[in-house]
């Protein structure tokens, strides 16, 4: 079986329907009680709180009150998460919550704009505190808030620690139960934010302060204190560690608790006093006073001859000093009493016994009113921050009782007296309260009241607090009465007055069985919630909560500026009564009765479910007992009077309509109609249900149970088509979330691409703008308007330049360079040169050097002179035109080693009759030698020839002038060859003659012998010719240069 309904909502949260929990009711019960089948039944409503106990579900419903269950263990259901979850959720909606409860409360303050109230009662360990501070934490995290606020908020939290310090004590019930009624208002503005708070506190137990029971504690302040304060703070507070040395701590004989750890409460508690706003000296006053009541504990007397003294200086040297009092009169005061008789001052001994009495009385009126100004100072800090937001409009106000339930104990005192009528005045608010908001409920909703059938404990009330004839008055009026006044005989006032009234009876008045459960000083009150007998002894003296008033003298005086305040110098001074205590709290409760009628309520029922404070431990005997005395089947029985469940139509229809064709799956008309349509075809009759005007309203849970079954079994097919439209909705959302995703893509790159190309084009424009400004200004001196056209200009020129450069020596190509680079261009083209011919030099041979200088020589002796020089030119010069072997070797033999360096054949003319004649003429290194076959013929030593002679036509004659001093040379040679270029130029190079050379223009004259001259004619003819012309000279006939 399916023990959770889950509903994931869209956060992923899950969700636990109530409605859904109806089918797992066998096994954790149902979530409201109205839905109880059996609700008259108590057992079937304590079985309901079992099993859910059992699977710690701790809260259920029963209309708008929650009980909830101590688990006495943490459940994980407190987090921040599970606020978060609680919030601004429907409250049938999600498993019952005290957030739930907290939520809906704060909505309803700010949708209706009413004032609400949250009651929470239960007894003593049932987790009233707990809840309330659950509810607390619950406004402080999730309202709204401003900056201002925060510290609000924390002194909202805050308060809590220190209240309980001084108002919460271990008892056998509870570890840390509270001592004192709470009610705290929180004031909130139109927008829901806290605004403010204030506290009052009702009836702290004073008599814990001076004596616990066994296995009790005194109240946690003061162990805190002693476990926490530092060493030196004892010190000064004359303080021992261990609380066993005071007797106020003594008498429950439970120093320690495991459960609390003092310690570090007593951090928490300072911490707590700072941020409500204490100042380091209030702080310093008030350990001052909690250490004075330890000292006051231990103060002991004698009695010596009636005489009643202090025993303990000490104590007496510390109070005056912890307190700032005369000691001396606080002896006095303790130890004496001063009576007003006839206007008459005296002063009367107290015995042993009466001053242990006044001490007492002094310790718990000091500690109650201290609590009482602390609750007054936490109250200002809570307070509005301005009157500009007391008097803004809308504001409204949660206020939040944390109060005593009903205690029925063995022996019940004046204290379980003013509890147990505090819980009947509220039990009448709450049925009253009940009552009503059902009766309006029907009558909004048009549906015919049916009256129910309730007890009205008015008439308990009445018998507590009547005027003149109520159990208070008569109590007031024993204690001022003159003469002997005892407990007794206010019991015996009692039985005179109230006797035969049908609520109350005493040992005396009752019949006999009644009377054996009752002792002789026992009144006994038939309270709503059941018969409690009441001790009446100490009635009087807890109504008359008497101080002397020399001991309130004393205090008055006090240099502690707490003490000074909690005891008025007016108050000694007045002379008139105060109100018994009794009266005090009666006054108190109307008071608060007034505050919760004004307000909407919420109740939060708390139970225990067992004493031994156990987890998982439910003992049906005690919670049946808290069952009654809460006065929970009262309620269920009035709730369900008419109609176990009611739900608006549209939560209804939005659960059910898949249960019939026409609702499902939009209903289009009007609600009602829709419900109608529902309910019809489910079968439902007309008794089982009524239409009101906004809400269905179910007779019986079974109904409902039905209907929700067959809701249950539809749940596949339901869960099938939620499926498939969510699967279809998730798919489509994915498409179309990539889809927008590709388009914010697209649109983002093309945005990019344009705009690239923009800026592109932006420049392009910008640059050829400044190219064709440049240009204009292009003869301008360099300037921005042409600098960028310039600068192109040159760069592309070097460019082009560096491309093009010429590859070799010959290559004279150079591109035309701007106007602005001539200079430059001139220079790199000669450097270019240079390094152009300094790389065919470095690349040149030897032999082609050799070559290169002969072409020099001959290009500067004959170029421009003589015709067939241009064809020479391209003809190579060679080493020899003679093989070795053409030389003959004796002419080699002969010059030894003038080596021969150069051969030629040539054609030599005699000098007389011009005879040809075939020679060689070789070259050797230091002369020009003629050679006919084997024989030398002639020796020309390179100085002694005076100069060469060709003439400057295409001829091959030359003439090797020789000196005419030296005897040994028979005349000039005249030859013909070949190669006269190459000849000419070997000689002249040899014989270092270069600059004897002589070209001639027309003939050339010649010495043939000693002192005889001959001449060579040259001229021009088709061929070439060499003859004996006129006068005996050589004519030579060139052919025509082409
Ligand atoms: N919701 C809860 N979760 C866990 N533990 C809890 C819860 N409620 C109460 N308790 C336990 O029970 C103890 C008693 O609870 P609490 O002090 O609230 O009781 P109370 O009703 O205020 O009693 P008293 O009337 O004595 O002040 C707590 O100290 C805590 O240990
Ligand atoms: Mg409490």
């Amino acid at each position: 079986m399916r023990y959770q309904a889950r509903e994931v909502d869209v956060a992923g949260r899950v969700r636990l329907v109530m409605e859904g929990s109806l089918t797992a009711r066998d096994r954790v019960g149902v979530q409201d009680f109205v839905l109880l089948e059996n609700f008259s039944s108590e057992a079937a409503f304590i079985e309901n709180l079992r099993r859910r106990f059992t699977e710690n579900l701790i809260y259920t419903y029963m209309g708008s009150v929650l009980v909830s269950v101590n688990p006495y263990k943490d459940l994980e259901i407190y987090s921040p998460q599970h606020m978060e979850r609680y919030r601004g959720v429907s409250y049938y909606e999600i498993s019952p919550h005290i957030y739930a409860l907290s939520d809906n409360t704060y909505r309803a303050m700010k949708t209706s704009r009413r004032d609400q109230c949250i009651l929470i009662s239960g007894e003593s360990g049932a987790g009233k505190t707990e809840a309330s501070k659950k509810i607390l934490l619950y406004y402080a995290v999730s309202c709204p808030a401003h900056e201002r606020m925060t510290s609000l908020r924390d002194c909202l939290l805050q308060s809590t620690p220190i209240l309980e310090a001084f108002g919460n004590a271990k008892t056998l019930r509870n570890d840390n139960s509270s001592r004192f009624g709470k009610y705290m208002d929180i004031q909130f503005d139109f927008r829901g934010v806290p605004m403010g708070g204030h506290i009052l506190n009702y009836l702290l137990e004073k008599s814990r302060v001076v004596h616990q029971s066994h296995g009790e504690r005194n109240y946690h302040v003061f162990y805190q204190l002693l476990q926490g304060g530092t060493d030196e703070q004892l010190l000064q507070l004359h303080l021992d560690r261990n609380p066993q040395k005071y007797l106020y701590l003594v008498k429950g004989n439970c120093p320690r608790v495991s459960s609390l750890n003092d310690k570090n409460s007593w951090k928490t508690v300072m911490k707590a006093l700072s941020v409500i706003g204490f100042t380091e000296g209030e702080v310093q006053e008030l350990v001052d006073i909690i250490a004075s009541v330890l000292h006051l504990g231990n103060t002991q007397f004698g009695e010596e001859d009636g005489q009643t003294y202090v025993t303990t200086e000490t104590e007496i040297r510390n109070l005056t000093q912890l307190l700032g009092v005369d000691g001396e009169a606080l002896v006095e005061a303790l130890t004496h009493k001063k009576l007003t008789a006839k206007g008459e001052e005296m002063i009367s001994p107290l015995d042993l016994e009466q001053a242990c009495a006044a001490r007492d009385a002094l310790a718990q009126a000091t500690y109650g009113r201290i609590f009482t100004w602390l609750v007054e100072k936490i109250n200002q800090s809570l307070t509005l921050q301005s009157d500009v937001d007391r008097s803004r409009d809308g504001s409204s106000v949660i206020g939040l009782l944390d109060i005593y339930g009903f205690e029925v104990f063995q022996h019940n005192s004046f204290e379980q007296f003013c509890i147990n009528y505090c819980n009947e005045k509220l039990q009448q608010l709450f049925i009253e309260l009940t009552l009503r908001s059902e009766q309006a409920e029907y009558e909004a909703e048009g549906i015919a009241w049916e009256a129910v059938q309730y007890f009205d404990n008015k008439v308990i009330c009445d018998l507590i607090e009547e005027k003149h004839k109520g159990i208070i008055s008569i109590l007031d009026e024993e204690c001022v009465r003159p003469g002997e006044t005892c407990d007794l005989s206010f019991l015996e006032k009692l039985e005179d007055t109230l006797g035969g009234h049908a609520h109350f009876t005493s040992h005396k008045l009752a019949n006999g069985k009644t009377r054996r459960v009752m002792s002789r000083e026992e009144f006994r009150l038939l309270h709503y919630a059941g018969d409690v007998n009441y001790n009446v002894s100490g009635f009087l003296d807890k109504n008359n909560d008497a101080l002397y008033r020399s001991l309130k003298e004393v205090m008055c005086q006090s240099t502690n500026q707490i003490v000074s305040q909690c005891f008025r110098r007016e108050e000694v001074i007045d002379q008139k009564r105060p109100e018994m205590a009794a009266t005090q709290f009666k006054n108190s409760v109307t008071k608060l009765m007034e505050t919760l009628m004004s307000k909407e309520p919420s109740y939060v029922r708390c139970i225990k479910p067992n004493e031994a404070k156990q987890p998982g431990r439910f003992d049906e005997v005690l919670v049946r007992h808290q069952v009654k005395y809460l006065g929970l089947m009262e309620h269920l029985r009035v709730r369900r009077a008419g109609f176990a469940y009611r739900r608006h139509f549209e939560a209804f229809l939005e659960r059910y309509k898949p249960l019939c064709p026409e609702t499902w799956p939009v209903w289009e008309g009007e609600l009602a109609d829709g419900v109608s349509t529902l309910v019809q075809h489910l079968g439902y009759k007309p008794e089982e249900y009524k239409m009101g005007r906004s809400k269905i309203f179910i007779r019986m849970p079974k109904t409902l149970f039905a209907t929700e079954d067959a809701l249950e079994a539809k749940r596949p097919d339901i869960a099938l088509i939620l499926q498939t439209s969510w699967r279809g909705f998730r798919e489509r959302s994915k498409y179309q979330r990539i889809r927008r995703a590709v388009i914010v893509i697209q649109s983002a790159w093309r945005g990019t691409k344009a705009r690239r190309r923009a800026r592109k084009r932006r420049e392009a424009a910008n640059l050829i703008r400044r190219l064709i400004k440049g240009f204009i200004h292009r003869h301008q001196e360099y300037s921005p308007d042409n600098d960028y056209f310039l600068d192109h200009v040159r760069s592309s020129f070097l460019k082009t330049l560096r491309r093009d450069l010429p590859r070799n020596v010959l290559d004279k190509s150079w591109p035309i360079p701007p106007p602005s680079l001539t200079e430059v261009s001139e220079y790199l083209r000669r450097l270019n040169m240079q390094n152009l011919v300094r790389k065919f030099c470095s690349n040149v041979l030897p032999e082609w050097r050799k070559q290169m200088d002969q072409k020099v020589v001959a290009s500067e002796i004959f170029r421009g002179q003589k015709d067939c020089y241009p064809v020479s030119v391209a003809t190579l010069f060679l080493g020899s035109r003679l093989e070795s072997e053409q030389v003959n070797l004796k002419v080699v033999q002969t010059l030894g080693s003038d080596k021969v360096q150069y051969g030629v054949a040539v054609t030599k003319y005699d000098r007389r009759g011009f005879k040809p004649r075939p020679r060689q003429l070789l070259l050797t290194s230091s002369a020009i030698v003629l050679v006919d076959k084997t024989k030398i013929k002639q020796r020309i030593d390179y100085n002694s020839l005076r100069g060469i002679s060709v003439s400057r036509l295409t001829d091959g004659i030359l003439i090797l002038h020789v000196l005419s001093e030296d005897k040994k040379q028979k005349g000039d040679l005249v030859l013909l060859c070949d190669h006269v270029i190459e000849v000419v130029t070997k000689v002249a190079m040899m014989a270092g003659k270069v600059n004897q050379v002589n070209v001639s223009q027309g003939s050339i004259r010649f010495c043939a012998a000693r002192g005889k001259d001959c001449v060579v004619d040259f001229t021009r003819g088709p061929e070439m010719k060499i003859t004996r012309g006129k006068h005996g000279h050589l004519l030579v006939t060139a052919r025509q240069a082409h």
